[in-house]
């Protein structure tokens, strides 16, 4: 005979609050050694986890890799991680399928207007959200929207999200040398007098600081043009487990090897 129904609500309730407070206690005891101030996350693997689950659809995967960022993205605000990147659409995927690049363009917009709903309703208030990347590159709804979700959380507090899309690093490049031409020979200087600071200054990631870690998912150890110009002394860290999988223990690993590094890193920072 199954249990009433009442009772299984009761028991689910009880137990989500037991991991709520397991969790928390993690992170305390997390919190004693540093905490990354900006973590980058290179979300690989959605694809291959609809395989792997057998789910229909071509945004299957992509609509269980949000689940993932909900979560992932809670738990970096209740750690008190500053700064967080997403890496949520390359340039390069622009080259996959047309069905498939549009059901992923349509699932970004969608969640853009939800959290556009649950900002202007106040349910979003800690989280401020920033869009980088080739802007221009999104159909006009999809950069509509980004742009006013941008507004509506501009003045909130706490966790920044940078939603990193339409880039690559070489892009960023050179659109960041474009501008910073511009920007000399505006301010009447010579181009040829450009500094690294001058171009960093013009970078779409510029209003961040360089990721402390970067976490990878999918399993393959490579940065596919996501910010290598900002990710020289960062600390990468790859799981076999694929996005829509990542989950708590995933990112305390990262953190704990993180602080296991910390000496050989700030190392790095001075030196380099
Ligand atoms: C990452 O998952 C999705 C993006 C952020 C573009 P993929 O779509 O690359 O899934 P796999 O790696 O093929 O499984
Ligand atoms: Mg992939």
């Amino acid at each position: 005979m199954n249990p009433p129904r009442e009772e299984v609500g009761e028991f689910t309730k009880l137990l989500n609050g037991f991991m709520t407070l397991m969790r928390r206690f993690i992170f305390k005891v997390l919190c004693v050694g540093p905490i990354p101030n900006h973590i980058s996350f290179i979300m690989d693997g959605n694809r291959r986890f609809a395989k792997k689950h057998n789910l229909q659809g071509l945004d299957a995967g992509h609509r269980a890799g949000f689940v993932s960022v909900t979560y992932v993205l809670q738990y970096c605000q209740e750690i008190g991680v500053p700064y967080v990147t997403l890496y949520a659409f390359g340039l390069d995927n622009f080259k996959r399928e047309p069905q498939e690049v549009k059901c992923m363009m349509d699932l970004m917009l969608e969640k853009i207007e939800l959290t556009i709903d649950q900002a202007i309703s106040g349910n979003v208030k800690n989280v401020k959200v920033i869009f980088a990347g080739d802007l221009n590159l999104l159909n006009d709804r999809l950069k509509a929207a980004a742009q006013r979700l941008m507004e509506v959380t501009e003045e909130n507090k706490g966790l920044v999200v940078v939603v990193i899309v339409a880039y690559s690093t070489s892009h960023e490049i050179v659109q960041a040398i474009k501008e910073s031409c511009v920007r000399k020979c505006e301010g009447g200087d010579s181009p040829q007098v450009l500094k690294v600071s001058d171009v960093e200054e013009c970078m779409y990631t510029s209003i961040v600081p360089d990721p402390a870690l970067v976490i990878r998912t999918g399993g393959i150890d490579r940065l596919s043009n996501f910010m290598t110009w900002q990710t020289s002394r960062s600390l990468l860290h790859t799981t076999a487990a694929l996005w829509p999988e990542l989950g708590l223990w995933h990112l305390v690993w990262a953190i704990l090897k993180f602080q296991r590094m910390q000496d050989y890193l700030q190392k790095k920072q001075k030196v380099d």
